[in-house]
């Protein structure tokens, strides 16, 4: 990641949220939101977007989950609002953010219906930072912190229709890349993101091929 050319609001925006994630679950700290703004300038520099609302919105999209705020969908935006009026961001800049961070997550994206070319990149570099061998690593680590199991072969992945029941789901977490995670790469907007998430999408099946072998079990599908 590197900021050092971006405007003075970039530049605080990241401070504040190094700040702030220091201490979050390994799977949503200050290395995700790093690899995440990484995401989010490689796709956006093919794309006709502003650079300074795309960064700002990698910044702060996990600045508050509502996974770990007893599920309340609006402390991100909140915060979000709070911190770039404090910061004297321009209105339309923070409004633009705010709708940004509203809108981002994977639950959330199911019904809301707000849409920028902005957005999109934030939600494509977001769900790249899911898939591949940073996917695999972040979904044992939820699963740990969650106490989940590995893998139960008496537990196969469902679809979840609607959002509270995938949200209150406690499946093991080999379930979670049937439910989630290979769904991924077809949802994805621009056309950069389609080629990366392709290539991890195609790692991740390799993984769970060799995962069944060495198990023994016959391999889930959905
Ligand atoms: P969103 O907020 O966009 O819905 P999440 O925060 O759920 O996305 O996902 C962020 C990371 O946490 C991903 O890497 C994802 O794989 C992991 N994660 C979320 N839920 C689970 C789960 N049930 N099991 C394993 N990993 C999970
Ligand atoms: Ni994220």
């Amino acid at each position: 990641m590197h900021l050092e050319n971006e405007s003075p609001l970039v530049k605080k925006t990241a401070a504040f949220v190094k700040d702030v994630l220091l201490v979050a679950e390994g799977g949503h700290d200050w290395q995700h939101i790093q690899r995440v703004v990484q995401n989010a300038q490689q796709i956006a520099t093919k794309e006709a977007c502003n650079m300074e609302i795309v960064l700002l919105g990698a910044l702060l999209h996990d600045i508050a989950d509502s996974k770990f705020h007893g599920g309340d969908e609006g402390k991100g935006p909140a915060i979000t609002g709070s911190f770039l009026d404090r910061a004297e961001a321009p209105p339309q800049v923070t409004e633009h953010v705010v709708q940004i961070i509203r809108n981002v997550s994977y639950s959330g994206g199911i019904t809301r219906d707000f849409y920028s070319i902005e957005l999109a990149i934030v939600q494509d570099a977001d769900r790249l930072d899911a898939l591949g061998a940073i996917g695999i690593a972040r979904a044992f680590n939820y699963g740990g912190f969650k106490n989940r199991l590995i893998f139960d072969p008496a537990v196969p992945p469902v679809k979840y229709s609607d959002k509270e029941a995938y949200k209150n789901n406690t499946a093991p977490t080999i379930n979670h890349f049937y439910e989630k995670l290979l769904l991924l790469k077809d949802g994805m907007h621009t056309e950069t993101a389609k080629a990366m998430a392709k290539q991890r999408h195609m790692f991740m099946e390799t993984f769970l091929e060799q995962f069944f072998n060495e198990v023994g079990s016959p391999a889930f599908s959905i």
